[in-house]
């Protein structure tokens, strides 16, 4: 019954006069008096089937019996539709079936939403008949581009000597900076293993195993606060090789993202990836992920406020802050009102305020314009190369709040002002991060990509006799890939030194009992001649999300989680039987929630 089936979206005008078979779900349903339509579709695209009542009765009946999401077969001959009624919106809106036979293959219960509704669905009834909206057009085209992104990747690196190596789900936690999801074992009563953070240590071993070049796509497991860039399972492009410095670990990781942009949406990339150092993307953008489709770069305006008699800066100033700016051209759409509520806004940042003055013909007019000196609006007209009317933002206070206000309020404002070209797609190379950060509560250092991570050969050196200030300074191996303002993949170079392994780990305030207890296998590894290694892995579903410009990353994975970690469809997490807690040795404790 079913062989020989065609995709509905593929039939086209060559196919005129074939006797062909299709099965599917009826999208809409028309009756033309005594003529019945039926739109069907399946995964390839919409097709629209033909029931005349005066040649066949029966079919015409059953055709009228089926409802949206009925499962049916039509089989018949494919012809080309009269002008009057070619549908120019539709690919096939050009050919019809003349339908010679129907067949009811399944009923549906009345759909929670139209399969082809256009109208913005609530997400959350989306997710709970996920089976349905995958049906819908735009989750068809996500999947599809995804498969074509995986198999892509997978082509391209075979082709370029990388293995593909299964790495286990369940083993030891990963240090990559979130919170582990917690398997309990029956047998080891009372041990637990930990889903991977990221296959980071095994890729490792796998290069000291001697498999030169290993990739992966696989999941990733993070408990982590989620965002509509976070998923608590994800999927990466995982990669590392041997016998490699990081440009050649960029450059094969710049030559796939071409390779797969142009496979999957058809876009050329033709320009090299800018490569900017960490410290200048902190200075001009606030971000070690900056999006550079548009300007608004931050200026540092510290020197310009050292005496400044707008109190809030100068004694901020004394105090070991710091003033940067932004100017936005603007012939007035900022109004008043809009600067007022951008006050507000910047508190969720930790700022306290977002002092501002409006610049023309060389003047400066309202906000804190009243406190600037005329030296210094002759050195802010310079720094900021002030030439049309102009709003200037400032923030004023730690490095760490004035960069993340002003990065965010420089997006904030390019969206509001619609300053970004979305068409761009703006790859660039973060490099040389710090190796690591001094957390003032703890009062210690953490690795800021992760402890395997190897410091430049030539801040080597500054590892000895180390202060918070001297520590803060030396800088990595490690490099990210970001496209239009978004983090899509980091990685590194790797310490394939078991002596320095063991200085970093001792930096990073982890005793020798718990690097044997959380990586012995790792250091036990890297005394057995391991190579020189780095690798780098990407985030698949961000990458997705962007190429296919969603907003959320849920909309490109077949079976998301919600921000608070739920599967609507198949309501995960649940509770577990007595019986089941019982065998793992686990009790409950009753005031856990
Ligand atoms: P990193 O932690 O930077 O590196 O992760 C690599 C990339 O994975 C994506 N990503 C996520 N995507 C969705 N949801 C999440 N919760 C999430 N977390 C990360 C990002 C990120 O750039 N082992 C190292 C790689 C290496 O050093 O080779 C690692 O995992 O796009």
């Amino acid at each position: 019954m079913f062989e020989n089936r065609c995709y509905c979206g593929e039939l086209t005008l060559k196919d005129i006069d074939k006797e062909i078979t299709i099965a599917g779900w009826v999208d809409r349903k028309r009756d033309l008096g005594g003529i019945i339509f039926l739109e069907v579709r399946d995964v390839s695209g919409i097709i629209q089937t033909v029931f005349d009542s005066s040649e066949s009765e029966e079919n015409a009946k059953i055709a009228d019996s089926t409802r949206s999401e009925f499962v049916i077969l039509v089989k018949g001959t494919v012809r080309k539709r009269s002008d009057d009624t070619v549908n120019p919106n539709v690919p096939n809106g050009d050919i019809e079936i003349t339908a010679k036979e129907i067949k009811i293959l399944n009923k549906s219960a009345v759909p929670p939403f139209a399969i082809d509704s256009r109208d913005n669905l609530n997400e959350e009834v989306r997710l709970k008949y996920r089976f349905l909206d995958l049906r819908r057009e735009e989750m068809q085209t996500a999947m599809i581009m995804r498969h074509k992104l995986m198999q892509k990747t997978r082509e391209y690196l075979s082709a370029h000597r990388f293995l593909e190596i299964e790495t286990p789900v369940l083993n030891k936690s990963t240090p990559e900076g979130a919170r582990d999801f917690l398997v309990p074992s029956r047998i080891n009563r009372g041990e637990f293993y930990a889903l991977p953070q990221s296959p980071q240590l095994f890729k490792q071993i796998l290069m000291i195993s001697g498999y030169d070049r290993y990739f992966q796509i696989v999941k990733c497991f993070r408990d982590e606060d989620l965002r509509n860039d976070r998923q608590p399972e994800f999927t990466q492009v995982d990669m590392e090789l041997s016998f490699v410095t990081a440009d050649m670990v960029m450059n094969i990781i710049e030559d796939l993202l071409k390779v797969a942009v142009k496979e999957v949406i058809g876009k050329e990339i033709d320009y090299k990836f800018p490569v900017m150092e960490y410290d200048e993307a902190m200075s001009r953008y606030g971000t070690d992920a900056p999006d550079t489709r548009f300007g608004l770069e931050l200026k540092e305006c510290s020197d310009i406020f050292a005496n400044s008699e707008f109190k809030v800066f100068s004694s901020a100033l004394a105090n070991g802050g710091i003033v940067k700016g932004i100017a936005v051209e603007d012939e007035g759409r900022l109004s008043r009102k809009i600067t007022d509520d951008y006050t507000e806004y910047v508190k969720r940042y930790g700022a306290k305020g977002f002092p501002m003055f409006r610049y023309k013909d060389g003047n400066f007019e309202g906000g804190i314009s009243k406190f600037i000196s005329e030296d210094e609006k002759k050195k802010i007209i310079e720094r900021f190369e002030l030439t049309n009317p102009a709003i200037l933002f400032f923030s004023v206070d730690s490095a760490k709040i004035v960069n993340s206000t002003l990065a965010n309020m420089r997006l904030k404002i390019a969206r509001d002002l619609d300053m970004i070209d979305s068409d761009k797609l703006n790859f660039l190379w973060v490099v040389n991060f710090p190796l690591l950060e001094y957390d003032d509560e703890d009062k210690r250092f953490y690795a800021v990509h992760h402890p395997f991570t190897s410091p430049l050969p030539e801040h080597l050196g500054m590892l000895e006799n180390l202060t918070k200030e001297s520590g803060s300074k030396i800088k990595a191996q490690a490099y990210d890939v970001v496209l239009n303002g978004s983090e899509i993949g980091g990685g590194s170079i790797r310490i394939s030194d078991p002596e320095l392994q063991a200085k970093i780990f001792n930096i990073l305030g982890i005793s020798e009992e718990e690097a044997k207890m959380k990586f012995s296998f790792l250091l036990d590894a890297l005394e057995y001649g391991a190579p020189p290694h780095g690798g780098l892995a990407l985030g698949l579903d961000r990458i997705m999300m962007l190429l296919l410009k969603r907003n959320s990353i849920r909309d490109v994975i077949a079976f998301p989680k919600t921000q608070k970690g739920q599967c609507l469809m198949s309501q995960a997490p649940s509770p577990v039987s007595e019986d089941q807690l019982k065998e793992l040795s686990i009790r409950i404790r009753t005031n856990a929630k």
